[in-house]
């Protein structure tokens, strides 16, 4: 694996490489890797491209300062996980690379109604961060391919729409399912922060889905989702939302609408920790 730190150098060997017709499929990530990354690099392999990773931490799209403090780096264990899972490049930029002219100086874009319901209205200039970093690492790395993982619905959804402002009508994007734990808790970078006992009850988020997706048939959203709220409030929980949504455009659903594809959507604090999931109905 070839790890770059310069922009500079990185653009010079992609377009060296891409120029002999290799096709690169890209992951980026903010590091603290797990399964859920190495299953988007197996995807990439897989489908016959070379991987070029990522690793990031992105300032700008953390609107909770304390979150970006305690982001887990874990550097020197993410290099040895790329190495074996058979990461080609990695790109592994300081803050002056990404933003040479300062934050304010990097191209922004509005994402509309998606930057305003659920993680967009909780958190309020995230998906703005996010798409700055993405488009200016896809401007950098040039991929062939961009593998997203589903776990961060709304993420997607913005970074479909963000290739869409920018014109990258030529690059796919491939958007991998959910990697979970064997109690069905999504795998996430911040998991490696929960205590002991919050570890234990962090799987009902995803049995809430569950019965989200279960009940949908003959049963009422109203209902399922008051229970949800009240289970996840028994469990120390404290929820943000509980939302169903058309998994086309996320408009939101107040009743299931089995004539339409639907996502369930969850996002509940358990001490410190926020964490989020969502299944497909
Ligand atoms: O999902 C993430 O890890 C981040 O939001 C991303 C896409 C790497 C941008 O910083």
């Amino acid at each position: 694996m070839v790890i770059f730190k310069s922009t500079q150098d990185i653009i010079e060997y992609i377009s060296a490489e891409k120029g002999k017709g290799v096709k690169y499929g890209f992951v980026p990530t903010m590091g603290a890797l797990h399964e859920g990354h190495l299953s988007l690099i197996a995807r990439v392999r897989n489908e016959g491209q070379a991987v070029i990773c990522s690793i990031f931490v992105n300032p700008t799209q953390f609107n909770d300062k304390k979150d970006l403090e305690k982001y887990p780096i874990t550097t020197d264990a993410d290099i040895e996980l790329l190495v074996k899972a058979g990461c080609d490049v990695l790109f592994l930029p300081g803050v002056e690379e990404i933003y040479p002219g300062g934050e304010q100086q990097t191209r922004s874009y509005e994402f509309g109604y998606l930057d305003t319901i659920l993680e967009g209205a909780k958190r309020p200039g995230h998906f703005k961060g996010v798409g700055q970093v993405v488009g200016r690492l896809l401007d950098i790395v040039q991929p062939d391919t961009l593998y997203l993982g589903q776990k961060d619905y709304q993420q997607c959804m913005v970074l479909t729409k963000l290739l869409e402002l920018t014109g990258r009508d030529k690059m796919k994007l491939v958007i991998c399912p959910t990697t979970r734990e064997a109690d069905g808790l999504a795998m996430s970078s911040r998991n490696r922060r929960l205590t002991e006992p919050q570890r234990i009850i962090a799987g009902v988020i995803y049995q809430c889905l569950v019965s989200i997706q279960t009940k949908q048939e003959g049963g009422s959203f109203a209902i399922v989702k008051k229970e949800c709220e009240e289970l996840l409030a028994a469990k120390g929980f404290a929820t943000e939302y509980v939302a169903l949504a058309d998994a086309r455009d996320l408009t939101l659903l107040d009743e299931y609408n089995r004539e339409i594809p639907m996502v369930a959507l969850i996002a509940a604090k358990i001490g410190e920790i926020r964490l989020i999931d969502n299944i497909l109905l």
